[in-house]
């Protein structure tokens, strides 16, 4: 029992529908003819013993009326008549002095299969009776009634009420099912709907349709994905917004860290130069001299460090491109996993995307350093059908098997990735099988100028 109702609650609404719908169809057409089947054999039953009744007993007075003046003749054209347009099979009369005069005509062929002739249950009749007038005997008659010609008229009822209820219910039965699949219709297309939302296509709208309710259904759904689709455009708008201040607070203190610390260090190492000359050789300053000196120069190093890893400088003076080519030599020289950039021709970037892009590479590098276990990692920047497509493949150990290549995660940095690229109109896919390595490919549209 459990296990049908498993599988019941598997099946789609619409055929739990139709199935329903048609049991009880059934059940109401089978309950309907039985009934009218049954009425009719029971009239018929009652009739029949009934209506052989009458005949024997207007024969018998037809017979006995002309017994007595003795027309023979008449009698027997008189039961040929009857035998011909009752249901009698046979009509014997026996006169007084015994001689028989009986007429028979064969019956009629059975035309109703053998369960139904059980079903109706009429057995022939045969059915005797004396005449007699003014204490004078004139034999007797005897009638024999074959029930095959009312068998058979109800075995034609029984079939014409099949097919017209048969006829009727499947009318109906293909209304319902028109009417409910109509009805259901419209939640077809809202499931649909909801699964390209899933998939992040939040400009979808169902066209308004079926009943009052289902319509109330679509406009609230219709409004939902609306208001989903303005708060991530609004989410998009700030997480920019955060992106360039973010950006103006790196720029700014990459300036300060380089004009202000780095031109006093400059200034100190100069002074410490000229004080180094000054001392000579005196052996008590010189060494504090040097040692000072070389950590005003360590500390440049630092500031200088600090300054490109905030926002390196050739962003804004060479462009992306540029700076990814420079970053990759970095990433090999600090990481030692080999890096490789590879340009194709005519790619350029705009402005306002280009701190995106660099940080996207970016994230996807530390990523290759702090995750991949790789040896080698390739960066590819083509134009492909007025977009911008970057892939960055590592030969590491690929993302771990739980996490699927476009699903959740907790941490930020594919999420920001991301972001940055739903910023950019455009998307972030990343392919990986465990074992063979990771591929992040960014895909920005670009401009008839070929800028992103
Ligand atoms: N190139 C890669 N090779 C193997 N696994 C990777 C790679 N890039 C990302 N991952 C896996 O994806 C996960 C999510 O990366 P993500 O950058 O979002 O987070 P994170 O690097 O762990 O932390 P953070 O938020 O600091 O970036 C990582 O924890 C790692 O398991
Ligand atoms: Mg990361």
């Amino acid at each position: 029992m459990k296990h049908l109702q498993v599988i019941w609650g598997k099946l789609s609404l619409s055929f739990r529908v139709m199935v329903g719908v048609g049991l009880v169809m059934a059940l109401v057409g089978v309950l309907l003819i039985t009934n009218i089947v049954r009425s009719d054999i029971k009239m018929e039953r009652e009739q029949f013993s009934q209506r052989t009744g009458e005949l024997l007993d207007s024969i018998r007075i037809s017979i006995s009326e002309m017994a007595v003046v003795g027309d023979y003749t008449t009698i027997r054209q008189m039961l040929r008549t009857r035998v011909t347009d009752s249901m009698l099979d046979k009509i014997s009369w026996v006169d007084p002095s015994g001689n028989v005069i009986s007429e028979e005509l064969q019956g009629e062929l059975l035309v109703a299969p053998k369960w139904f002739q059980e079903l109706v249950g009429i057995s022939p009749i045969m059915e005797s009776e004396a005449i007699e007038v003014g204490g004078t005997s004139y034999g007797a008659i005897t009638v024999n009634a074959n029930p095959t010609y009312v068998i058979n008229r109800l075995y034609d009822r029984f079939i014409f009420g099949l097919v017209t209820t048969v006829a009727a219910l499947s009318i109906m039965f293909a209304m319902i099912v028109s009417i409910t699949s109509n009805a259901l219709r419209p939640l077809k297309s809202m499931v649909a709907a909801a699964r390209r939302i899933e998939t992040g296509d939040y400009s979808v709208r169902i066209e308004p349709g079926g009943s009052r309710e289902v319509r109330e259904a679509i406009s609230s759904f219709n409004s939902m994905a609306a208001k989903v689709n303005s708060l991530l455009a609004l989410q998009r708008k700030l997480a920019g917004r955060m992106e360039e201040v973010r950006e103006e607070q790196n720029k700014s203190i990459a300036r300060e860290l380089h004009d202000s610390l780095g031109g006093n260090l400059t200034m100190i190492k100069h002074g410490l130069d000229t004080l180094a000359t000054e001392a000579g050789r005196d052996h008590e300053c010189q060494p504090k001299i040097q040692s000072l000196l070389a950590l005003s120069e360590s500390t440049l190093q630092l500031a200088r460090g600090l300054t490109s890893a905030l926002r390196p400088s050739m962003l804004d003076s060479l462009g992306v491109m540029p700076t990814l080519q420079w970053y990759a030599k970095e990433f090999s020289r600090m990481t030692g996993i080999s890096c490789h950039m590879e340009l194709c021709q005519g790619v350029t970037c705009p402005k306002n995307n280009e701190t995106a892009i660099f940080r996207i590479v970016q994230e996807a590098l530390t990523n290759v350093a702090r995750h991949a276990n790789a040896s080698r990692v390739s960066i590819q920047a083509c134009l492909e059908d007025d977009h911008l497509v970057l892939e960055i493949a590592d030969n590491g150990v690929g993302l771990p098997s739980q996490q699927t290549a476009n699903g959740e995660t907790r941490s930020l940095g594919v999420i920001s990735m991301r972001e940055r690229a739903q910023y950019m109109q455009g998307k972030l896919d990343i392919s990986s099988a465990p074992g063979y390595g990771t591929t992040i490919t960014l895909t920005v549209p670009v401009n008839q100028r070929g800028t992103a």
